[in-house]
């Protein structure tokens, strides 16, 4: 990794603070700007209550902002093949995560497990686990090779995520070009694992608009007390252990 710890942190903390700042309002009207005035305006827009960081430039906001959503949107234009990224997986990958994905040493298995979800020993991988083809695109691309992240060119990830999916026989054709617009027709195994969120309905009768906050539950009835349970370990003497 090559940016400093602290530019990071500074960053994230700036982004967060120009995202309040945005927020008022001014954000449409700074897109539409240049890229230069654009920059003189977010850092004039800068709060100041916080006192640390500084708004980040659109620039900088540019290159964190690379996620990608199950649907394809945030995917850069691109293509690679399963044999092409063969090869960049066996250069940049495999001395950590095998030759098929099955993991060297205790480095993280990429691939198989499938059907082990349910089982005493599950083994979550891209195949067995994850719902979407994106996931694994937006997974890589922001953290892999570990150690030099965002270092491979953009169809060099989409090679590499074709020949993650293809270990996993998500895709069985050696040929097959993972593009931009293909991405998110792919189906992963697991996806249907994956549920929504539905707390807001299957759990409506929870919520009520006065909650009780007194007396809630009727008076408690004492049906034993712990000593009678009679688990503290004991002394040969018969005492309670520890106590003098
Ligand atoms: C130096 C060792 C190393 C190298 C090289 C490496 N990885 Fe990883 N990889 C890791 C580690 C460690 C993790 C787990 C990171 C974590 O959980 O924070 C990981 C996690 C992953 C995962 C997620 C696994 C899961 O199910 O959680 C994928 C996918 C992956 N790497 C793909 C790749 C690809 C593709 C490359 C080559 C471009 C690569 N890795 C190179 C060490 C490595």
């Amino acid at each position: 990794m090559s940016r400093s710890p602290k530019l990071i942190i500074a960053v994230a903390l700036a982004t967060f603070a120009g995202s309040v700042a945005l927020a008022g309002g001014p954000q449409e009207k700074i897109a539409a700007k240049t890229e230069a005035k654009t920059e003189a305006k977010t850092e004039a827009n800068a709060p100041q209550r916080f006192n640390i960081g500084r708004a980040p430039t659109v620039k900088e906001i540019r290159g964190w902002d690379i996620d990608v959503r199950p649907d394809g949107q945030g995917l850069p234009i691109g293509k690679g093949s399963v044999a092409q990224g063969e090869k960049l997986f066996m250069d940049n990958c495999a001395s950590c995560h095998g030759e098929f994905g099955e993991g060297a040493g205790r480095w993280p298995v990429l691939a198989g497990g499938k059907g082990s979800l349910t089982s005493d020993n599950p083994v979550k991988t891209v195949g067995s686990y994850w719902p979407y083809a994106s996931t694994l695109f937006d997974y890589v691309r922001h953290a892999m090779p570990f150690g030099s992240p965002q270092s491979l060119k953009v169809d060099e990830y989409y090679a590499l995520v074709a020949y993650v999916l293809y270990l996993n026989d998500v895709i069985t054709d050696q040929n097959f070009e993972l593009t931009d617009k293909n991405l998110a027709t792919i189906r992963m195994p697991n996806e249907g694992g994956f549920i929504m969120d539905d707390r807001a309905t299957s759990e409506k009768a929870f919520w009520q608009k006065d909650p009780c906050m007194k007396n809630c539950i009727a008076p408690v009835k004492i049906t034993g007390r712990a000593t009678a349970v009679d688990v503290t370990p004991e002394d040969k003497d018969g005492k309670p252990r520890g106590v003098e």
